[in-house]
């Protein structure tokens, strides 16, 4: 075994492992349609300069659609390393410059900034930041859940066909 199969090996599994903790803990990564992002954030009448936060973000295709096509000020948070670095090459080559992209763990970041939250999860995930949702949201932040509802919550909006539900809830 050469020096650099081992080192290989050894960033590969500290990889996996980090993708999937991030996984196990919020929720595996899938995409949300074009489609139904654009009709979430239509959903929720993002305005520009308002501040979408979007937790788990993914390839970061919800944040550039929000930055370029509703001039919205966007903050994302992305826990697994390869989809982080997915995203940043997508905001780089989108030419989005002012979108803020984490590597951080959305449970332990100050939502009380957002005007409306993106999140596209886990029914695991729902249920872990409801306390968390009514602890620091503001009144009027708007909550868009793409597939997945927040458990006690009346939504003010449900639409179908995207082709999953997109829920729409007020703080
Ligand atoms: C279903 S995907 C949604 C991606 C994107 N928001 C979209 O709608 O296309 C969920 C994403 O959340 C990320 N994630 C899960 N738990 C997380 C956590 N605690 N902090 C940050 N990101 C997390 C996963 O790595 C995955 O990329």
């Amino acid at each position: 075994m050469t020096l650099s199969y081992i080192i290989s090996l050894v960033i590969f599994v500290i990889l996996a492992g980090l993708t999937f903790y991030s996984f196990f803990i919020g929720a595996p990564y899938f995409k949300t349609p074009k489609k139904a992002i654009k009709e979430a954030l239509k959903l929720a009448d993002l305005k520009p300069n308002q501040k979408l936060y979007d937790l788990g973000a993914g390839d970061g295709k919800a944040l550039i659609i929000a930055e370029k096509e509703f001039g919205a000020e966007v903050v994302g948070f992305e826990l697994a390393p390869i989809i982080y670095a997915v995203a940043r090459l997508n905001l780089f080559f989108h030419g989005i410059k002012k979108a803020q992209l984490y590597y951080k763990n959305f449970y332990k970041q100050d939502l009380s900034r957002a005007d409306i939250v993106f999140c596209f999860l886990s029914i695991h995930a729902m249920k872990r930041l409801k306390p968390k949702f009514e602890k620091e949201l503001r009144p009027g932040t708007k909550i868009i859940s793409y597939s997945f509802s927040l458990h006690g919550w009346t939504p003010k909006k449900v639409i179908e066909g995207y082709p999953g539900k997109i829920f729409l809830y007020e703080v």
